[in-house]
């Protein structure tokens, strides 16, 4: 939260109204909604309850021993049947579910009923491999149909998912295997990446090697690379899934049962498992998607999230599919074959809503309007962001070049415990700011506090909190529920915290400033700084390291690391290079450092914590130049007098 910040926020006062044309056919056209929720908010969400059909009816609406959640307790469903069973029943059974797009051109289109096949197929796969009711299954796959029929065949069983990005490395894959002794991991050859292939499966024999839960692994053939198979072990999906019933009952789940895990990173080494249960967390995201994006029946609606992150759980699966939705899923990268795939994909499909990140609108802004004004955007009538804070500038690009100044803006914020956007415009009632989320999800109770846990009045800043529980909150971290109270709930007993600063205006709007805690957010994907600092002094030359986060045109945030060498190493010239990639292979790409400094000692204080004030301004220039060696250790001793209040 610098100064800077402060100040440019403080000076946005554009207004923009929904447009009336929109107002008067959007799903929430008054702002009602707000003071029904706040009069009775369990009363809110037992309504919202009644979109997800239930095999047994709740008897509670929420049992809160806090820290502890449980919401409509009592209730049985099963997410995949609220995804696909209900719709087949009815005429929604050949709308389209999944429009797929591949890099390559490919595309291919499921509607409801082939996914229910599809997935009641492999539910069946699942089971006879030994996966029963509880058993944990890793998902490591392209952004493919295959991912969504995996989570979806998973929940049919009852089985949790843990889905890991594709990006992430195998090492990463591995730790992430053990923490949830997954029983089966389904992964692909390879993925397309920009016309070249990532070879997943070998990534995943890697992350096998040391991974000795798995029994057995199931390969989806996506680009057709050679691959070992490892015999008894490894089983390819296609031939599986040859001559299998498609008859497999929805297996009934208690709500409060385990649907899935997600790993995100924390302050710490290790990345945390957020748990997510079945029922508060389905009408979390049915409603949530209804409202916030205004979904009809004939939209086409793109969020060009990758299912590995909780966007692409929430608001590519479960969310949409929940609503019978038509969802646009496209494999690739924007600038693959040319910067203007993603528009091309709008034109050819006429998507109606286009759900983004700010990383990406900033990449297109830097390209320029061209690439876009080269298509039909005109099927276009909603557009929203998450992931990081929207500099006004962007929000401005974004509402001109693709929303042509027609399509109303949501600004979703929400994080991978919230399960499901927190705070958000709803776009037929809320006036926008450019950079602003604007105001919270009726039902949903936030608070900005200070320190000693005062609500801060209008106008200022503090932390970002929620202070009441929601019902597709996380419900603890996978068999680590003391880390779940002490990340979560130790500040102010009872309250959430999300490890954001925020402030709010004169007129009750929010605007999230970004981490207060060691979390770096490259692109919207939250890294650890000890995460990439135990990738760093993993490797032999190093003896410490210290990251931080610094400013980045596009990527909103780069990591920039700081690193000793054990005694006797000399610096060579290709060393920076080598623990870029050392961290690339430890995590994956996304957390590979844009700069390494090497330096004789790390500024530290009195008392032995790193001064990140300090290396933030080194890393952005301020403090010491461009200089990328701080060998001498007199120069770290005498810019650590300059910045001795740093605490
Ligand atoms: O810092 C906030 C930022 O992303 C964090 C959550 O990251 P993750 O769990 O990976 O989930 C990302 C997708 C939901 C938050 O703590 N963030 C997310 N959305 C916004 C945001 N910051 C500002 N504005 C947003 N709209």
């Amino acid at each position: 939260m610098t100064e800077e910040r402060f100040e440019a926020l403080l000076q946005e006062n554009r207004l923009f109204q929904p447009p009336e044309s929109f107002q008067a056919q959007a799903n929430v056209q008054s702002s009602e909604i707000y003071d029904m929720a706040r009069a009775d908010r369990l009363g809110f969400w037992a309504k919202q309850s009644e979109r997800i059909t239930w095999f047994e009816p709740w008897t509670q609406v929420l049992d809160w021993q806090p820290p502890f959640a449980q919401w409509f307790v009592g209730g049985k469903l099963n997410a995949a049947y609220n995804c696909l069973d209900r719709h087949v029943e009815g005429w929604r059974r050949n709308k389209a579910a999944i429009i797929f797009e591949g890099e390559p051109g490919d595309s291919r289109v499921l509607t409801y009923q082939d996914l229910h096949r599809e997935v009641s197929q492999f539910a069946n796969v699942l089971k006879s491999l030994g996966v029963h009711k509880g058993d944990r299954v890793t998902i490591y796959l392209p952004m493919i149909p295959e991912a969504a029929i995996a989570m979806l065949a998973c929940a049919r069983i009852g089985a949790p998912h843990s889905v890991v990005f594709g990006g992430f490395s195998a090492e990463s894959l591995r730790d992430r295997i053990n923490d949830a002794e997954a029983k089966v991991l389904i992964t692909s050859d390879g993925s397309f990446r920009r016309g070249s292939v990532v070879q997943l499966k070998a990534n995943a024999d890697t992350a096998l090697k040391g991974a000795n839960s798995v029994e057995h692994v199931v390969v989806v053939k996506r680009t057709g690379i050679e691959v070992a198979m490892t015999a008894g072990r490894d089983v390819w999906y296609h031939e599986v899934m040859q001559d299998v019933s498609s008859v497999c009952p929805a297996e009934p789940m208690d709500a409060e049962d385990m649907l899935y895990i997600l790993y995100t990173s924390g302050t710490t080494g290790k990345p945390k498992g957020v748990v997510h249960t079945t029922g508060g967390y389905m009408v979390g995201v049915a409603s949530t998607h209804q409202m916030i994006f205004d979904i009809k029946e004939e939209d086409v609606y793109w969020c060009t999230a990758d299912v590995g992150w909780v966007t692409g759980h929430s608001y590519i699966v479960y969310g949409p599919l929940a609503n019978g939705s038509t969802v646009v899923m496209y494999e690739g990268s924007p600038d693959y074959p040319a910067k203007d795939r993603f528009w091309q994909v709008i034109e050819k499909y006429k998507v109606s809503i286009l759900y983004t990140a700010p990383t990406a609108i900033r990449t297109f802004m830097k390209w320029g309007p061209k690439y876009p004004q080269s298509r039909d955007l005109s099927s276009l009538r909603l557009l929203g962001t998450v992931g990081e804070p929207i500099n006004p500038e962007a929000w401005m690009w974004y509402y001109k070049y693709i929303g042509a100044e027609r399509c109303p803006i949501v600004d979703t914020w929400w994080q991978t415990e919230t399960g499901m956007i927190m705070m958000t415009p709803l776009p037929g009632v809320t006036p926008l700011k450019p950079g602003s989320c604007t105001v919270p999800f009726p039902g949903v109770e936030v608070e900005i506090l200070d320190r000693a846990g005062q609500p801060v009045p209008k106008g200022s800043g503090g932390y970002l909190t929620v202070s009441q529980p929601w019902p597709a909150m996380l419900r603890t971290v996978y068999r680590d529920p003391d880390r779940y109270a002490n990340t979560y709930f130790s500040n102010w007993p009872g309250i959430y915290f999300t490890g954001d600063g925020a402030k709010w205006d004169e007129e009750g709007y929010f605007w999230v400033l970004g981490r207060v805690d060691d979390v770096i957010n490259v692109s919207g994907h939250r890294i650890g700084t000890m995460e990439v600092e135990s990738a760093l002094v993993d490797h032999p030359m190093v003896a410490e390291a210290a990251c931080i986060g610094k400013n980045h045109e596009v990527k909103g945030q780069a990591v920039a690391a700081f690193v000793t060498l054990k005694e006797g190493v000399e610096v060579r010239d290709d060393l920076i290079d080598e623990l870029k990639a050392h961290v690339a292979k430890k995590i994956g790409a996304l957390a590979r450092p844009d700069d390494i400094f090497f330096t004789a000692e790390l500024p530290k204080t009195r008392s032995g914590k790193i001064m990140r004030r300090l290396l933030r301004d080194i890393a952005e220039g301020r403090a010491l130049g461009d200089t990328t060696t701080l060998a001498d250790a007199s120069v770290v001793n005498s810019l650590k007098e300059r910045y001795k209040e740093e605490g």
